[in-house]
């Protein structure tokens, strides 16, 4: 058996080295350990209406303690937040070398306390505790259904910037991040909130596991977008000129099986004058050369959109009769729209982006002015008594993360429901390469599956520079907006097959995309390049597909 000894002896070397390698592979920066073992147990302090409102204590547990949130206050957030000497700075910047925020997770023990649903917000800040003067102010959300003590762990990469859309290109230097902020939003429901938590740390990985986009896989030229999505539609902006262009046409039926009118049935496009007997003067050919084009590929069509704030003929604007012909016409106009396309148009954006931004309000428009705040109820009803089995979508942006706007969409929803005249929501894709994030996109999704209603993921376009900080389309910025439409598609795939609907991307190639013309700044955002070449985005599109 002695000649076994020197290979023990190996091994238990190897074993060492493996051991050791291990161990390198991740590093765990401890900021709060409130057993008093941690860097700075006790350097938490309420913030906000928190300070007033509620209650923050360090209460003892099995685990000797953890820190407790109580949120029992009249509006709607409150933080608590690690005072300045916890700071990443801990981390020596050797460490970090060659590291980037794909490496590093906030990792913590979170129990909701007592309040399934409740929504927290993690927060990394730099500067003073105030969440919006900040240089840097990434935030991380999701809802706490289980009431059990887990631990997260979150990747940097994963947080994104919630107030200023302006910081959207600062990339977080994690030598520079000061602070954490835990919070509580109290979305719905009773204002008496609790979180719990422990053991907050950064980690530092040598390693990070490639999840999501693979730019390494190849795809089939024989797969498609429409082949790869087994139970809704990909839908594609579309123009009559381009319905009409040879190059364009072939890629719209090969890949999609929807289109949406990018323009051409939008009220402005159709709506051309009210003669004296107050006859409408509808003009179709742009939305009917769409129509028939669809019609003869077999192609499914969104209709967008019977009332935009946006898209008003000036003659509506400036329109001098009572409020009543007011609402009469535009009865006339959604019932002529509606019936015209009876049976060759599937759905209806019926009112678009109806909230105003950051907030729960209307939005300021003459439809508001001269019909009131049911008018949006009212659009609805006129396009119901036009087409019993049209589906009906109320569709806006940003509702993924701006919660108040939520909030306002989700209150005309639910009455609108209660009212049985709407079928889908439509969120919106126009998003950026690093933001939302996928956790968002999932919870407010969910808002959509609770009621039982369809889901539009409408007009996708995902920015690439919106600082306009790039020159020139880099193939960092190109992965990262792959790893984006792999996450949108994953989260639209996952979601049950009765709620599905279409995701719908907004417009062919990046140099047809509404985004440089309306940013100023020149940008990517679509699947294809501007020689109709199929980009990185349009591989991941497929790969979520497949996965
Ligand atoms: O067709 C005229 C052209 O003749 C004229 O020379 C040129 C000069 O500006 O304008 C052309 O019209 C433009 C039209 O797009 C077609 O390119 C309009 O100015 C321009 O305002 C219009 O922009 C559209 C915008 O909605 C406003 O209707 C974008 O293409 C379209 O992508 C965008 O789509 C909206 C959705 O409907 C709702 N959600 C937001 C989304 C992006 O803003």
């Amino acid at each position: 058996m002695n000649f076994l000894k020197p290979f023990t002896v190996l091994t238990l070397i190897m074993l060492l080295f493996a051991q050791l390698s291990f161990a390198q592979e991740e590093t765990t920066y401890l900021i709060t350990d409130f057993d008093g073992n941690g860097i700075l147990p006790n350097a938490w302090q309420s913030y906000g209406d928190l300070g007033s409102h509620g209650v923050v204590s360090a209460k003892p547990n099995s685990d000797g303690k953890f820190y407790e949130q109580v949120w029992n206050g009249s509006t709607d957030e409150g933080y608590i937040v690690s005072q300045s000497d916890i700071t990443f700075r801990l981390i020596p910047k050797k460490k970090l070398k060659d590291k980037t925020i794909d490496n590093v997770f906030l990792r913590l023990d979170i129990s909701c306390g007592g309040a399934p649903g409740t929504k927290i917000n993690i927060v990394l800040v730099d500067g003073p505790n105030d969440c919006c003067s900040n240089d840097v102010n990434w935030q991380y959300s999701f809802v706490k259904n289980t009431c059990e003590w887990e631990t997260i762990e979150i990747n940097l990469a994963e947080f994104g910037y919630a107030y200023d859309p302006s910081n959207h290109e600062k990339s977080i230097n994690i030598n520079k991040v000061g602070r954490v902020k835990i919070g509580v939003d109290v979305f719905s429901g009773t204002k008496r909130q609790l979180v719990q938590f422990d053991n907050v740390a950064l980690v530092v990985k040598d390693k990070v596991a490639v999840t999501g986009y693979d730019p390494s896989a190849s795809i089939a030229d024989t797969n498609t977008l429409k082949n790869g999505a087994k139970d809704f539609f990909v839908g594609i902006a579309v123009n009559p000129s381009r319905v009409q262009d040879a190059n364009y046409s072939a890629v719209y039926t090969k890949e999609f099986n929807s289109v949406t009118a990018e323009n051409a049935m939008k009220m402005k496009s159709i709506f051309k004058g009210i003669d004296s007997e107050g006859n409408l003067n509808l003009d179709w050919t742009n939305s009917d050369l769409i129509v028939d084009f669809a019609e003869a590929n077999g192609l499914n069509v969104h209709g967008h959109t019977l009332i935009w704030h946006e898209s008003i003929p000036d003659f509506i604007k400036t329109f001098t009769g009572t409020n009543q012909e007011f609402e009469s016409i535009i009865e006339k106009y959604i019932t002529a729209v509606v019936t015209r396309y009876k049976d060759k148009v599937d759905s209806w954006d019926v009112v678009n982006e109806a909230i105003t931004d950051n907030s729960s309000a209307l939005r300021p428009s003459v439809f508001l002015e001269r019909m009131g705040p049911d008018y949006v109820k009212k659009c609805f009803q006129y396009a119901r008594n036009a087409d019993q089995e049209v589906k009906l979508f109320y569709n806006d942006y940003n509702l993924v993360f701006d919660t108040q706007k939520q909030k306002g969409a989700f209150e005309i929803i639910d009455d609108l429901m209660a009212n049985n005249l709407i079928d889908g929501v439509g969120y919106q894709m126009h998003i950026d390469y690093n933001f939302p994030n996928k956790q968002a996109l999932q919870t407010a999704t969910a808002l959509i599956v609770k009621r039982k209603l369809l889901v539009h993921f409408s007009e996708l376009d995902v920015k690439t520079n919106p600082k306009g900080a790039i020159a020139e389309f880099t193939e960092k910025r190109n992965n990262a907006q792959a790893q984006k439409v792999y996450e949108v598609v994953e989260v639209y795939n996952a979601i049950p097959t009765e709620n599905k609907y279409a995701l719908t991307v907004w417009g062919l190639k990046d140099d047809d995309s509404w985004v440089t013309p309306r940013y100023g700044f020149l940008d990517w955002p679509l699947l294809f390049d501007s020689s109709f070449g199929k980009k990185k985005a349009y591989a991941a599109f497929i790969q979520a597909l497949e996965k």
